[in-house]
């Protein structure tokens, strides 16, 4: 009895990893079927791409990112893009009081991808407000689960560790759930004011994120590293243990680490070379990739996606910076975050090797000393921009 139960979880086990292994797979290989023009064999494949600029500077970098991806679509000559772009963000809430409309979500289920800029004006919309109501909500109604944060060395750009090897790693983030759940509450005020905020770590979820990321090692340099931090989260963490440990035994050929997050972060400042894959709750992933974000130089060039796995929905690629108050209007923004979130984005849509063409024109163009402040440079916004659209030409 005991035999034939673990025989029908090793089973189910095995179909969940085929599954998963079928998730990456599409993901390198989708392209085929979305929307054609014409009728034969040299059909213009169009891809329906819903634009969310949002805030401050993604007004700004999404615009010049779109040219790019035009550019090489006209490069390649057997897709385009359609771009609908919706003005949703705090201007909208100020004039509407909704970050976006009621319907927004199912305006958004008929395109293949959503390309967002960032969102936030916290001197005008408390950051609460405006981030759950339009970006969490769309990631969670999306059910964008996985979010996959890669962070290089890249070519042309010093990173500002001394010795920085040549590191190249990818967090995957769980998207979900975790830290970043709307459960607890507050109440009393003044000296007696109590808050309650509650993570939920579901075993699906949890499970999900962690064959994502093993699933992405066999794909790259064959270990994944969880970030935990069992030490001083009691429940949560020994679960997100517990469960990295079974899933690991799914996959006996990558290698794994488990580090508490503190010292993954030190790890990350002192030897980031050493990481292949992370895997980390929606708190912890989204603080290692700033990180990540400062030891490639700026955290003006990190790029993200969030993925639905499934299928369902579209999945959304927005860059890991923000509106960026501060430099907004000024024409100064980095725009290499969305352009590198925009490579993602066409990896996703299994053009890879036209994804890596713009990362190379980025890099040839960071190499030819062309560079916006916040990496230590004088060009504009717009100069970075025709540098690598010259770049592809
Ligand atoms: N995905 C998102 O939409 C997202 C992510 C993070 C923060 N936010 C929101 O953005 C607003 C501002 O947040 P913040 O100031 O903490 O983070 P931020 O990322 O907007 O800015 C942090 C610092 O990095 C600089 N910076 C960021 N992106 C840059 C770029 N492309 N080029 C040059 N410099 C860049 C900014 O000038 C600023 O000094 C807040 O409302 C916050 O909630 C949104």
């Amino acid at each position: 009895m005991e035999r034939k139960s673990m025989c029908i979880i090793s089973i189910k086990s095995e179909a969940r990893q085929t599954t998963l292994l079928l998730f990456f797979l599409q993901e390198k290989l989708y392209s085929k079927c979305v929307s054609k023009v014409g009728k034969g064999v040299n059909e213009m494949k169009i891809y329906r791409i819903a634009v969310i600029p949002g805030d401050g500077i993604g007004k700004e970098v999404v615009p010049a990112a779109i040219e790019v991806l035009d550019k090489i679509a006209q490069l390649d000559g057997s897709f385009q893009f359609e771009w609908t772009t919706f003005p949703w963000g705090c201007d909208y809430y100020l004039e509407t009081g909704k970050m976006m409309p009621d319907n927004g979500i199912e305006l958004l289920r008929g395109y293949d991808q959503i390309f967002l800029g960032a969102v936030g004006m916290p001197d005008l919309v408390p950051d609460h407000i405006s981030l759950w109501g339009l970006l969490i909500k769309i990631r969670r109604e999306m059910k964008q689960s996985i979010n996959v944060r890669p962070a290089k060395l890249l070519q042309g750009l010093p990173s500002p560790l001394r010795n920085p090897h040549n590191f190249d790693f990818v967090v995957v983030r769980e998207n979900s759930e975790g830290e970043y759940s709307e459960s607890g509450g507050r109440m009393h005020s003044g000296q007696d004011e109590i808050a309650i905020q509650n993570a939920i770590f579901t075993r699906k979820g949890t499970e999900r994120a962690m064959r994502y990321a093993f699933e992405m090692a066999k794909t790259r340099r064959q270990h994944v590293t969880s970030a935990t931090k069992s030490n001083g989260l009691t429940y949560s963490m020994p679960f997100w243990d517990d469960v990295f440990a079974e899933v690991a035994k799914d996959y006996k050929t990558i290698g794994h680490t488990t580090n508490h997050i503190d010292a993954l972060a030190a790890f990350l400042v002192m030897k980031p070379e050493n990481f292949d894959v992370i895997v980390a709750s929606n708190l912890f992933g989204d603080i290692l990739t700033d990180l990540g974000g400062a030891i490639m130089g700026s955290i003006g060039i990190a790029p993200a996606a969030n993925l639905n796995i499934e299928r369902d929905y579209p999945s959304m690629f927005e860059p890991v910076h923000g509106s960026a108050p501060d430099i907004a209007g000024k024409g100064i923004a980095n725009p290499l975050g969305q352009i590198w979130t925009g490579k993602m984005m066409l990896d996703f849509l299994g053009y890879q090797e036209l994804g890596t063409k713009v990362l190379n024109a980025m890099e040839a163009t960071l190499a030819q000393g062309i560079k916006t402040g916040d990496l230590g440079g004088t060009a504009t916004m717009r100069e970075v921009t025709d540098a690598i659209l010259e770049q592809l030409s």
